[in-house]
């Protein structure tokens, strides 16, 4: 089995700007700002800097770009990019992290061979406090994000030149102990390794659904995770069958491809026997027809996707474990098709959860919460105490909130607040929507315990109610990423394609388990 190649960590310099020797400089720089004591640089450009802000060519909104030779020979690096940061209080680490991939994109696109990013830490903490580990995590994930490359099966050239070589800058150290270094260079290789299993799963869901089955999904993903150093288990389907589970095995009926089970476990010496168990289970639909409640032609090339939250929990086990995570984490990742076949489940059908619970199945498009029904089930089985869910669950969450923001469904409101706040750290943005028990009514079924749609109204709504029925009282947490799992437009910071949504933050959770009930 070959494992995950691992990138090459980033060194943090901190030496003076005119001795680093690099292709192009990357310089963050804030709006309404003068030159400050950037007036050496200034002169390093023959002026230019200072001209271009004030022809106001260069306001440093956020994104915005100037270009620069240094026409100083003593200096040693060759070009400067300034990339816009906003005003400098509300230079989050977030911010920091999407320019950080801005600058590095656009440095990639002038072929560079090495960039040195300058860490400016921004924006102050509530008390008052800057956190400057934190923004050198979200810059070298903001570096290692860029070095993704979408168009894997472009024989030509692609558009974009290759990944250059890194390096972090900084030049007011505010503690120089080597305690304090350590921690900062810590802080970098976090970063350094949430950036790239963030950018291992934008490579599983870009995959097409011919190449990316569930058994080689199961492949794949047992590789990134038993190679980071977390135990992988991969049932087949007559071992799922054994377990009973009659809701993953109805939505695989319709295709000729066998469904696996992922079990992925991160068992950490230290972890207190008694102690909180992470249970993290994520939707692999490796394409989704919608079954016999067939989708309709146009779009339905984006179902390659629908395995995105799958593959976030995969790759999130993975910098578990790379990591060290103190508590114990479960994954499990239910896949198969959603395929239309002669065998396939039909509108009207009853299936048996391993749970005990019947389902009837109005929509055959509505498979995600069956798989995901029989994962959490199992991962309470498996000894979870605080459950997570991940899933392109539904086209309704797009609606409500848009591609911008996941939808965060769940119970207690603490649990819910927790791993929103874990989220907007890890710059995945999430807002609540409610469950009140009320909404259950529009999964009332005549014949079986409820059905699996419940109607226009509110289907993110219903459909995280569906699932509440799997989670055995326990806390948990759904996440909807349908909106956020892949970018239909290009931005400064984020290709068109899969965004790794939620890997950050289902990698960040376990560590801060302290803070739990
Ligand atoms: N995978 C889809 C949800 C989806 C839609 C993901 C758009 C990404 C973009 C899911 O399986 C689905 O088909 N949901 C249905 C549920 C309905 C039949 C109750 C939907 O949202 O239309
Ligand atoms: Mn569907
Ligand atoms: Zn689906």
């Amino acid at each position: 089995m070959s494992s995950v190649s691992q990138a090459q960590s980033i060194p943090i310099l901190s030496a003076p700007l005119d001795a680093i020797d690099t292709d192009l400089l990357l310089i963050p720089w804030f709006e309404e700002k003068g030159l400050e004591n950037f007036g050496e640089l200034d002169q390093a450009t023959g002026g230019e800097l200072a001209r271009a802000l004030a022809s106001r060519e260069f306001v440093a909104r956020p994104f915005d770009l100037f270009i620069t030779p240094l026409v100083n020979r003593a200096w040693k690096a060759r070009r400067v990019l300034f990339i816009g940061g906003g005003r400098e209080e509300a230079f989050t680490p977030d911010l920091a992290r999407k320019t950080a991939v801005a600058a590095a994109l656009a440095a990639r696109q002038r072929r560079t061979s090495s960039v040195t990013l300058l860490v400016r830490p921004g924006g102050r903490a509530p008390s008052g406090d800057v956190d400057v580990a934190g923004f050198f995590q979200s810059a070298a994930e903001g570096l290692t994000l860029a070095e993704f490359d979408g168009g894997s099966y472009k024989t030509d050239e692609g558009r974009i030149g290759p990944a250059p070589r890194l390096a972090l800058a900084i030049r007011h150290v505010p503690d120089s102990s080597p305690e304090s270094i350590a921690r900062l260079e810590g802080a970098v290789a976090r970063g350094r390794m949430l950036g790239e299993c963030s950018n291992l799963a934008r490579e599983l869901a870009n995959e097409p659904g011919n190449t990316l089955t569930p058994r080689e999904f199961a492949d794949r993903a047992s590789n990134i995770v038993s190679s980071g150093g977390a135990a992988v288990e991969i049932l087949d389907e007559k071992q799922i069958e054994a377990l009973g589970m009659g809701l993953l095995m109805g939505v695989a009926r319709g295709s000729s491809e066998p469904p696996r089970l992922m079990v992925f476990r991160h068992e950490p010496a230290g972890a207190a026997p008694g102690g909180p168990v992470l249970g993290l289970v994520g939707k692999g639909i490796t394409f989704d027809t919608g079954g016999i409640s067939i989708k309709p032609a146009d779009g339905m090339d984006r179902m390659k996707d629908d395995m995105a939250g799958g593959a976030a929990v995969a790759c999130a086990m993975r910098a578990i474990a790379m990591l060290g995570a103190p508590i114990r984490v479960i994954g499990v990742v239910p896949t198969t098709e959603n395929m239309p076949g002669g065998r396939a489940v039909k509108p009207g059908d009853i299936l048996k959860s391993a749970e005990g619970k019947t389902v009837e199945v109005l929509n055959t498009d509505a498979e995600g919460r069956l798989i995901l029904g029989d994962g959490l089930w199992y991962a309470r089985k498996l000894g979870a105490t605080h459950l997570v869910d991940v899933a392109t669950l539904t086209g309704a969450i797009v609606v409500a909130l848009g591609k911008l923001t996941t939808g965060i469904f769940g119970t207690p409101d603490w649990w819910v607040e927790h791993v929103r706040r874990v989220g907007d750290r890890a710059g995945d943005r999430m807002w609540p929507l409610p469950i009140y028990d009320e909404y259950f009514d529009q999964l009332k079924s005549e014949i079986a315990d409820f059905t699996n749609t419940g109607g226009r109204p509110g289907g993110a709504i219903t459909a995280a109610l569906f699932l509440k029925e799997f989670t055995g009282g326990l806390p948990w947490v759904h996440l909807d990423i349908a909106g956020t799992a892949w970018a239909e437009e290009s931005r400064p910071y984020a290709p068109k394609g899969a965004t790794g949504v939620a890997v950050r933050t289902l990698a960040e959770l376990p560590f801060t388990s302290a803070a739990w009930k």
